[in-house]
């Protein structure tokens, strides 16, 4: 992936992890997620190409833990333009990127997804990942903290000035 394709990979990123599809709030498609990995791990961030236009992206890092020996590769986003779905181009995006990883000294690979994204579980599943792990997101209102009942109150008082 080069800085020429950055906006290529955001427009092609908001087309497929768009709210409705992606419903956790917790990791989202932004500008600035796409830029800080393209900037701190561009060397595994990657782009399938067809007659010069972006079909494809795999964006990844590699991780290593405090006290633990063992490197990770991390693949955090994958995304195919759809036209282009069961053509392959996420397995040889996979491919790549598990080489470079590699290449890396990890040893293991890791990635996740919405439980309910079934091509894409189904995608890893097919690549030989396994051993999937549940996580629960938890999440409390705080409209109700003192300090945004504070604001709120201060907000009217600015409207009444
Ligand atoms: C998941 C995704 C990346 C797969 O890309 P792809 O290029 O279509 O995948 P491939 O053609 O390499 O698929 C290889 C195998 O994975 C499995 N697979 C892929 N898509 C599937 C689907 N929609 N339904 C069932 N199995 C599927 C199949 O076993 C397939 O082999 P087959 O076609 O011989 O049956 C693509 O569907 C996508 O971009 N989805 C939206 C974004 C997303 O959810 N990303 C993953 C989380 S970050």
């Amino acid at each position: 992936m080069t800085l020429a394709d950055l906006s290529a990979v955001f427009e092609l990123g908001q087309q497929l992890f768009t709210a409705e599809e992606w419903p956790t709030l917790y990791r989202g498609w932004d500008e600035h997620e796409l830029l800080a990995l393209f900037h701190s791990e561009g060397e595994t961030c990657l782009v399938a190409e067809a007659e010069g236009r972006v079909v494809g992206f795999a964006l990844g890092r590699v991780m290593e833990k405090p006290r633990n020996a063992w490197r990770y590769g991390w693949l955090l986003w994958l995304g195919v333009r759809p036209e282009f779905h069961r053509g392959r181009v996420a397995t040889r995006l996979l491919r790549r990127l598990t080489e470079l990883f590699v290449a890396r000294e990890a040893r293991i690979m890791l990635v996740d997804t919405d439980e309910q994204n079934r091509h894409a579980v189904a995608f890893f599943k097919r690549q030989g990942f396994g051993q999937a792990v549940r996580h629960v997101y938890l999440s409390r209102n705080l409209d109700d903290h003192p300090r945004n009942i504070e604001r709120r109150f201060e907000d009217t008082d600015a409207e009444d000035d």
